[in-house]
């Protein structure tokens, strides 16, 4: 099993703040990357996906998945996968969908939700919690899990 070795933890107080943070990771991911977004509704895990494709230069709006399960961003020779486990039951469901080949065509996954799925997920995805609850209804804590160094900020 591979520990999570690097843990970061920081705080935005605006959807502006958490996106850069997502940009500001995109341009460290690589193919097969996977991102495991945890937090409750309105946590930001879709306001960190849309930060993260813009970095990528994807036009189209990361809306929240969640009555489709799965969207592909195409952009620069990049495809992302963004996920909204939500509605699922457990990992068996995303392995159905193909996921797994879908990891295996090269594609960085981003998925809401994640903690649903958490079953299939290999001990070495990067995992971003996000919460709410501070002094400002805008604040959010986000700790960060990963198997190798990035550098936050
Ligand atoms: N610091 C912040 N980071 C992210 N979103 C924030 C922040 N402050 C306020 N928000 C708002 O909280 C909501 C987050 O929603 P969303 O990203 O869809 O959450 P989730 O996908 O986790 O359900 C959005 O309306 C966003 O504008
Ligand atoms: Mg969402």
């Amino acid at each position: 099993m591979v520990v999570q070795k690097f843990e970061y933890e920081l705080n935005t107080s605006s959807p502006a703040e958490t996106q850069s943070l997502a940009e500001h990771l995109a341009a460290q991911m690589q193919p097969g990357d996977i991102l495991a977004l945890e937090g409750n509704l309105a946590a930001g895990k879709t306001t960190f996906t849309q930060g993260f494709t813009h970095y990528f230069q994807i036009e189209e709006y990361a809306a929240s998945p969640t009555f489709t399960y799965m969207n592909e961003y195409h952009a620069g020779g990049v495809t992302i996968l963004h996920i909204d486990a939500y509605r699922l039951k457990s990992g068996a469901e995303l392995v159905g969908m193909g996921f797994w080949e879908y990891m295996e065509s090269g594609v960085i996954a981003l998925i809401e939700w994640a903690d649903i799925v958490s079953d299939i997920l290999p001990d070495d995805c990067i995992r971003i919690i996000f919460k709410g609850g501070g002094a400002h209804p805008n604040d959010r804590n986000i700790s960060i899990q990963s198997p190798r160094a990035l550098t936050i900020s």
